[in-house]
């Protein structure tokens, strides 16, 4: 038998000297525990006399209680103040100015290419891709463009080594060269754009040394030259979000068409300012023409059975048309203040907004 009070005291002491929840869990141990002192007070009560057992029985558990509510009173305390010692340290000032946050915007480029798949996915047009170096086969020959052709001329082409398989190859100096791979690997009917990078050795106002093309072709039974016009008249339309601007089909020549045409469409200029859909001048946004039959034969389609159209578009001019774009070369210094104005919104949020109100 312990002296109680004796006990007691130690305890306050202890309490005293505790000011972390590790440190009361060891107090908590010292006296209540398994081997603490007062279950060792308790385990004794067995060892004595009834009358004694009663009085001490009372007043270790008397002890007991005040010990184990003053651990849960102290632990409350040592818990609150851990928590508002974490607050205060972990304070954010609402007051602090927002860092600016710079959003990107969707180039022209991808804009205008995304525009064109729209308009010509809804006429049941699928996109198809090819390499942008390529083989002088596809890029030319296999177009109905010989080497000793005076077209090749005009292309001012990137030669590049020859492969190990002794292909010549180049940068594709037109997206023409994906008619040939889509038609090379599978069975007609066709019916693709194919809308990527082309490189000419070429660098002024007008001509950057890679730009964008979308090249078109549909190959069915029974297409004739109608069909080529009211599919680019349409898509004209629509691109330019104007069903009267005036479209014009001029004859031309392309080795891989015919025959073959420019397409030009209506303007005009006003002190020196270009407006489209209507006037006496006219401007150029395209070529295209029939697939010529021997285009068809070098890919293994019989042109007794199958005709088809095909067309290909600058797309850097349509943007520049459409956005009011005036210089070619900008498009590509990556500026991120003529992207900020030229580009275009990459979250519709007015929409968005708009959508969540309504
Ligand atoms: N490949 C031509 C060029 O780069 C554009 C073109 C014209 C493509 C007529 C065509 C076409 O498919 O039919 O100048």
């Amino acid at each position: 038998m312990t002296d109680l009070s004796h006990l007691t005291t130690n305890f306050s002491r202890e309490l005293t000297a505790c000011d972390s929840l590790d440190s009361l869990e060891k107090i908590r141990i010292h006296y209540l525990g398994k081997q603490g002192l007062i279950t060792a007070q308790m385990k004794l009560l067995g060892t004595l006399a009834d009358t004694e057992r009663k009085s001490f029985g009372a007043a270790v558990n008397d002890v007991k209680q005040y010990i184990s509510e003053t651990i849960e009173y102290q632990k409350n305390i040592l818990e609150t103040a851990a928590i508002n010692a974490r607050l205060a340290s972990e304070t954010i000032d609402i007051t602090a100015p927002i860092r600016s946050i710079q959003c990107g915007t969707i180039h022209p480029i991808s804009q205008a290419t995304e525009e064109i798949t729209a308009i010509f996915g809804a006429m049941g047009f699928t996109v198809a891709e090819g390499p942008d170096i390529e083989d002088d086969f596809h890029n030319f020959t296999a177009l109905n463009t010989p080497e000793t052709h005076p077209a090749r001329q005009m292309h001012d082409t990137f030669y590049l080594p020859e492969g190990s398989d002794g292909r010549k190859m180049v940068l594709r100096t037109q997206t023409s060269s994906v008619q040939i791979r889509t038609m090379e690997s599978n069975k007609p009917p066709y019916r693709i754009i194919a809308p990527g990078r082309t490189y000419r050795c070429d660098s002024d106002m007008t001509h950057t040394p890679m730009f964008h093309q979308v090249e078109g072709l549909l190959v069915d039974k029974h297409i004739t030259m109608a069909h080529l016009k009211g599919c680019i008249t349409d898509f004209i339309h629509r691109f330019f979000e104007n069903d009267n601007i005036p479209v014009r089909f001029r004859p031309s020549f392309f080795p891989f068409t015919e025959p073959s045409a420019e397409v030009d469409i209506g303007c005009s200029w006003e002190n020196g300012e270009l407006k489209i859909g209507a006037g006496k001048s006219w401007l150029e946004v395209l070529g295209c023409g029939m697939v010529h039959p021997a285009v068809l034969t070098n890919v293994g389609v019989d042109p007794e059975c199958y005709q088809g159209f095909a067309f290909g578009l600058g797309l850097e001019r349509l943007a520049m048309l459409k956005y009011g774009i005036a210089d070619l070369r900008t498009f590509f210094d990556s500026d991120s203040r003529w992207l900020q104005h030229y580009g275009f919104p990459a979250l519709d949020i007015p929409s968005l907004i708009g959508g969540l109100t309504r």
